[in-house]
């Protein structure tokens, strides 16, 4: 089947892979983030992996954490491309933000972004597919999202908080034929994570893709990246000792 679809954060890591794991798979797409020369050099890779048999994607630029300027560009994009059927919130952001040493501006940056710029994203999504009587919504969370990470209060936080919501949309929003996946990637190579070499059971961008999309595919509710070994030691998460995090920092 053809779908269309929109991926935020599409301009690297996780959501570039996105882009050419679903135009492999002959799906439409809508491609969005703030860098707009990035969404345009990716088109022109994509037309390679098309080779003309999908039409070219359609760009938008655009800051999901001004969701006053995000949404009308959002709800073009959905326009442009006749219908949306499968929405990723993936765009987000991560910095270190020690508590006490003035890191609360970084902070914030993490929270608009990551939580209340996604959310509105999503609520246009939402709408957007309510009034078509069916789509599919998808959030980027994390594996963090399951736990208290020092210096990484806000980042916690704000997957945290993307997951509860979630959990929410699904409930509302499966009532309406709409389908909610909500992702939780453990380590995934990108920008994001430098030295994730350091990390355990880290994975590359295409290979997460893959995983993502065949779980959108399913229809999943939970899709965990890597599914192993995350799925086995995502029910200790918060388990996790304080002195295991003290000897590690
Ligand atoms: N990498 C991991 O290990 C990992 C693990 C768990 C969860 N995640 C989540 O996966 C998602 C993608 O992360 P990634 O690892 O692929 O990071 P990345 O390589 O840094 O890519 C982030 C993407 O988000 C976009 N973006 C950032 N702020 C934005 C904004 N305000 N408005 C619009 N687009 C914005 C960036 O594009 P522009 O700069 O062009 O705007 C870029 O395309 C994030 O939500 C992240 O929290 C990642």
């Amino acid at each position: 089947m053809t779908r269309t679809v929109v991926i935020t954060g599409a301009s690297a890591g996780i959501g570039r892979a996105l882009a050419f794991e679903c135009a492999r798979r002959g799906w439409r797409l809508g491609l969005a983030s703030r860098r707009r020369d990035a969404l345009e050099t990716l088109r022109g890779e994509l037309d390679a992996v098309t080779a003309g048999h999908a039409p070219p994607a359609t760009v938008a630029e655009l800051d999901v954490a001004d969701p006053a300027g995000a949404v009308p560009r959002l709800q073009a994009l959905f326009e442009a491309l006749g219908g949306v059927d499968v929405f990723i919130a993936n765009a987000g952001v991560n910095e270190f933000t020690r508590i006490g040493k003035g890191g609360f501006p970084g902070s914030q940056r993490i929270l608009q972004t990551n939580l209340i710029g996604t959310l509105a994203t999503m609520e246009a999504a939402a709408a957007h597919f309510v009034a078509r009587g069916h789509g599919h919504l998808v959030g980027i969370s994390s594996l963090a999202a399951l736990m208290s990470i020092p210096t990484q209060g806000a980042y916690c936080a704000s997957k945290a908080g993307l997951s509860s919501w979630l959990g929410a949309a699904r409930i509302e929003l499966g009532r309406q034929g709409i389908a909610v996946t909500e992702v939780q990637p453990g380590f995934v190579d990108t920008e994001i994570m430098p030295d994730v070499g350091r990390y355990p059971f880290a994975i590359k961008a295409d290979a997460a893709a893959r995983t993502i999309v065949d779980g959108i595919e399913r229809r999943r509710r939970l899709v965990v990246v890597p599914g192993f070994p995350w799925r086995l030691l995502r029910p200790f998460a918060r388990m996790i000792p304080d002195s295991a995090w003290r000897r590690r920092r």
